[in-house]
């Protein structure tokens, strides 16, 4: 082994331990009694969107239920398609008990996705699934609300209405009272899902 090998080796060897031993610190520090968050105050709240029929609706109008609720566009190419897709797997392995879930389709691509296009878009999903859509800021509020993140994506000298939506992908489970119960990550099948929702909704 070269002298300069060995000496890249060590160096990258240093970096690992020194990181290790920062982020056991982090931990250390962030598992004090100091600050205490709960999830369950961070996502959600009140929102007023359209319905894919093109009526005001509310969070409120929502509970009593358990919404699994995913923030996407209807032109996006694959991402969306694949979530609503395992979305969909998911409530048909649970069956009679997603009769108690209400998947929703929130757009984050309100100029494109008028009440028409996400009632024609959720048609291919499972059935009942309700797709949202509103004014630029009555998107951007229910965003925020939810820690979605999302961003026009065009290229240069494209046609005004072609273009991509750069956009977080999770699915969120809330509960009744219209409070946080669960978020799934990108990746996660249809299974997992159904699995994880069943946990959830056991208590
Ligand atoms: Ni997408």
């Amino acid at each position: 082994m070269k002298k300069q090998q060995k000496i890249i080796i060590i160096a990258s060897l240093l970096v690992a331990v020194l990181l290790v031993g920062f982020t056991t610190y982090q931990m250390r520090t962030s598992q004090g009694p100091i600050v205490r968050t709960s999830g369950a105050a961070l996502i959600g709240g009140n929102f007023e969107l359209l319905n894919h029929d093109g009526k005001t609706i509310t969070n409120k109008d929502f509970h009593g239920k358990y919404m699994l609720i995913y923030f996407g566009y209807t032109f996006c190419p694959d991402v969306c398609p694949t979530e609503l897709q395992v979305m969909t797997g998911a409530l048909e392995l649970l069956g009679d008990k997603a009769k108690n879930i209400q998947p929703v389709f929130v757009s984050v691509d309100p100029e494109r996705d008028t009440p028409a296009v996400m009632k024609d878009y959720v048609s291919n999903f499972y059935p009942g699934m309700i797709g949202l859509t509103g004014s630029a800021e009555q998107i951007s509020k229910v965003a925020k609300l939810y820690r979605v993140y999302y961003s026009k994506a065009a290229e240069k000298d494209a046609p005004a209405d072609e273009y991509a939506m750069d956009h977080s992908s999770i699915v969120y489970l809330m509960g009744p009272d219209g409070s946080f119960v669960k978020h799934f990550s990108y990746g996660t099948d249809s299974e997992k899902l159904a699995k994880g929702i069943t946990t959830a909704i056991k208590g």
